[in-house]
């Protein structure tokens, strides 16, 4: 079953598969909004804040995701899998990329 994912600030929605995290179902449906890095829990760049929905989470980093956050619903794309249509807020990392010498 597909649920419709919202990203507040950006128009329109995405579809996601329950089998699928949200940032899988992004990148299925080739929407853009969430930075990602390591797709494995681990890294921390895409973390979002769930305003609305139910989900189910799976394993991810306690230094990228705290107890607070877990309360607050801060948690990491990579590993949420929704249960119902989801409304987010992104709050990731930005990613630092290296800048060659001029
Ligand atoms: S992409 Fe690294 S924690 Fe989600």
């Amino acid at each position: 079953m597909k649920h419709a994912i919202r990203i507040a600030g950006q128009e329109g929605v995405f579809w996601c598969d329950e089998n699928d995290s949200i940032l899988s179902g992004l990148m299925k449906s080739n929407s853009r909004g969430i930075q990602f890095g390591c797709r494995g829990g681990g890294c921390g760049v895409c973390k979002v804040q769930i305003l609305s929905g139910s989900f189910e989470t799976r394993c991810m980093s306690g230094s990228q995701v705290t107890a607070v956050d877990r309360q607050e619903n801060k948690l990491l794309a990579c590993r949420v899998y929704p249960r119902s249509n989801i409304e987010l807020i992104v709050i990731g990392k930005v990613i630092k990329r290296c800048q060659s010498a001029a």
